[in-house]
């Protein structure tokens, strides 16, 4: 395509490979990583959105921060899609398209493709690119049946649904609490936008992560082999590498904690001491102890999600929880 006819926001659609029905690429631009930078390093209050976490290396991080022991989401989340796979096999019927936003690696979704046989198609859509192809491909690999189509996007942004979709009841699968890591105000805006993308008669499938007591919530963001600090902390290496950064990680520590009163973890990085660090061929000055938020995650209770979920257009249908309420699975229908 020439140049001068594509602007930021048209798809590219690269090689497919030939298990896939459709891939689309909106393009993650090293623009929108710098700008995002720029503004969020040089705010009063330091802050980098936690989408820029998934690089290559920050998405097998994260499948480690999964499997640790102190991580109690992922296991409880594939326990709760395991027992109840059957009954929401049923909820989704027959041909129906599923719609995965920001799938990772797509462990939890074989959970549901396994006992759904009547799948007609499956949109996972995520912005690491490499990681989301590889993903899609062997999933698709092990699903003949099932019309796989993967956008490379960050979910949050417009997005045309592939045919695989448009022609199907769709049905949104959004696990592992993402949902959490949105301000509230933000959550309902991505839940009311799913909503008209899912469209009348279709549903939502979300993995909501419950308030409890402080000490589990906090040795899950902080736990002892130190893999969810190298997760936090390679967001400066990835600075240094994309982005011409200066930062020394050794400088910063990782650290999560409980804020009762908002209802959330937050995660920083913390400057150990006064430095000068360059980055976008910009100098950004820490005092010592200033802190860098890259993300927030909040809890929910059943009662709290069930009122935003009604508020951005969805009617509530099912909850399922673990016998300890860790952590609660939804299935919405589209109102
Ligand atoms: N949605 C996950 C959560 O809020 C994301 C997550 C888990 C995460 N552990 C993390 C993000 C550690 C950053 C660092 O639980």
């Amino acid at each position: 395509m020439p140049r001068e006819t594509r602007d930021t926001v048209s798809p590219t659609v690269p090689d497919i490979p030939e298990v896939l029905a459709d891939f689309i690429d909106y393009g993650h631009d090293a623009d929108t990583f710098q700008h995002d930078v720029i503004t969020g390093l040089g705010a009063a209050r330091k802050a980098i959105p936690p989408k820029y976490f998934y690089d290559e290396r920050g998405s097998r991080l994260f499948d480690a921060i999964c499997a640790l022991p102190e991580y109690y989401p992922t296991r409880t989340e594939v326990a709760l899609l395991r027992a109840h796979a059957a009954e929401i096999a049923a909820l989704l019927g027959s041909d129906a398209c599923l719609v995965e936003f920001g799938c990772g690696s797509l462990t939890k979704v074989r959970v549901l493709l396994d006992a759904a046989p009547d799948l007609g198609g499956f949109i996972p859509i995520d912005i690491s690119r490499e990681h989301l192809l590889a993903s899609a491909v062997s999933l698709a690999a092990d699903h003949p049946g099932v019309e796989v189509a993967a956008v490379c996007a960050d979910f949050t942004q417009p997005i045309t649904l592939p045919p695989a979709a448009a022609r199907r009841r769709r049905v949104g699968f959004f696990p592992g609490s993402t949902i959490g890591n949105f301000e509230p105000r933000d959550a309902l805006a991505f839940l009311r936008t799913a909503a008209r993308q899912l469209g009348t008669g279709g549903g939502m499938v979300i993995g909501v992560d419950l308030v409890k007591d402080a000490e589990v919530l906090r040795a899950a963001y902080n736990d002892s082999r130190g893999v969810t600090a190298a997760f936090n902390l390679n967001l400066l290496s990835r600075i240094n590498r994309e982005l011409s950064g200066s930062f020394e990680p050794r400088h910063f520590r990782h650290e999560a904690v409980w804020n009762a009163d908002d209802s959330r973890i937050e995660m920083h990085l913390i400057s150990r001491r006064a430095q000068r660090v360059h980055a976008c061929g910009r100098s950004f000055a820490f005092a010592e102890a200033e802190t860098i938020h890259t993300e927030n995650s909040y809890k929910y209770t059943v009662e709290g999600f069930k009122a935003l979920a009604e508020q951005a257009g969805f009617a509530h249908r099912r909850v399922w929880m673990d016998g300890d309420g860790l952590f609660s699975l939804h299935y919405l229908d589209v109102a």
